[in-house]
């Protein structure tokens, strides 16, 4: 084993491999204050990639309502009850991560599910933490309470699935971070299925290998965003490249949400993959749960976006999400518009920081006809 740094625990740690960082590392960032679990990211991937015979149940992207919704079922209860207790001191975590929690003979601490844990992609959709008294809806202070989780492979920067492959069938990308599995070479080992806590890596039956999501690197080499981040209805995600904090710009809107303002953060930071699609969290829910979820950084999270209506800039780049079908690597805020800029600072795309209002009269002249809302 190899020692590595994880700035996401604020510590080193051990890992199956020496680091080596790509040139630059695909990341995202997902606003769950915004998703409405319409599902669009799941059939724009499901249709583009494993549409096949053998992927019927593999869901690349997948939108589970949390606390009560998992696919495959209780991936991250299961887990989460097998490393014990986790716990930080500050932004250092001080428990296990999963590659220190390996028993003898394991490279990661891990679990396979059984078949049928994927025979329900949507069980617990729209479950609530509690029943609501009828009209209570409009009072009740989110004591009862559900968000929408989308979830995709994270590109992680320690991934479980690469360190457990005894056949090296699994490879990152040295020039955007990457993760894919070599068909030609994978034997169905599975070691990857029950080492990926996130179980984004699926087993296809027909073709005896592995399989999962390759952030659509097609689209990645010519500057566009992935299917399920072009679809997106509710305009919750954006695409890009992150840095190490140390060399963060605040010019990379990925760098400013997840280095400068800190409120976009990683899912399960103590499993020690150093993931790299960041959550805003929502700001709902309560914060014990959030702290469990995103790590010790959710309380600042949540207040940071909480104030984002007196904060131009916070508010200008949330309205850049979903504003092009191209990658923003680069982004600035003019006055009361908001820019998404190429590298070399060419404008891609241009959004206004407030929506205009048109008031229309219901009396039209023109048509001589009245237009109500009321029906
Ligand atoms: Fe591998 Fe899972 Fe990380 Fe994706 S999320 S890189 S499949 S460990
Ligand atoms: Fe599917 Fe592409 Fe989204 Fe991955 S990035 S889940 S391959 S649409
Ligand atoms: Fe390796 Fe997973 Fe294939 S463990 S051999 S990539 S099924």
């Amino acid at each position: 084993m190899a020692r590595v740094h994880n700035w996401q625990i604020g510590r080193e740690m051990s890992y199956w491999y020496p680091e080596s960082r790509p040139t630059r590392q695909f990341a995202a960032i997902f606003d769950t204050n915004k998703c409405i679990a319409c599902q669009t990211c799941t059939l724009a991937c499901k249709t583009t990639w494993t549409s096949g015979r053998g992927q019927e149940y593999m869901l690349w992207n997948n939108v589970e309502t949390k606390p009560y919704g998992f696919y495959p079922l209780g991936w991250d209860v299961t887990l989460l009850e097998k490393l014990g207790a986790q716990s930080w001191s500050g932004s250092r975590y001080d428990g296990r991560t999963l590659f220190e929690a390996a028993g003898p003979g394991e490279r990661v601490l891990g679990w396979r599910p059984d078949d049928l844990d994927y025979a329900h992609p949507n069980v617990g959709e729209d479950d609530c933490t509690r029943n609501v008294d009828r009209g209570a809806h409009f009072s009740f202070e989110h004591e009862a309470w559900f968000f929408y989780l989308a979830r995709i492979c994270n590109h992680c920067t320690y991934p479980g699935c690469l360190a457990a492959c005894p056949r090296g069938s699994i490879y990152k990308r040295p020039e955007d971070g990457i993760v894919l599995v070599d068909q030609g070479r994978c034997r169905g080992y599975r070691e990857c299925v029950k080492a990926c806590p996130y179980k984004k890596v699926f087993y296809n039956p027909m073709t005896g290998t592995s399989e999962k999501c390759i952030a659509c690197f097609p689209k990645i080499e010519q500057g566009i965003a992935p299917q399920c981040f072009e679809n997106c209805i509710g305009k919750i995600r954006m695409a890009g490249f992150l840095s190490t904090p140390d060399k963060a710009n605040a010019g990379n809107p990925i760098d400013y949400l997840v280095h400068e303002r800190k409120v976009a953060l990683p899912l399960f930071p103590q499993f020690g993959l150093e993931p790299n699609v960041y959550y805003i969290p929502p700001v709902h829910v309560p914060l014990p749960y959030l702290r469990m979820l995103f790590g010790p950084g959710a309380d600042a999270a949540v207040a940071t976006y909480r104030q984002a209506k007196d904060d131009p800039d916070l508010t200008g780049l949330l309205k850049l999400f979903g504003s092009s079908e191209r990658l923003l690597p680069r982004w600035r805020r003019q006055g009361e518009f908001v820019l998404g800029l190429a590298e070399n600072g060419t404008e891609l795309a241009r959004v206004p920081l407030r929506e205009p209002l048109r008031v229309i009269q219901a009396y039209d002249p023109v048509q001589r006809v009245t237009r109500t809302n009321c029906p």
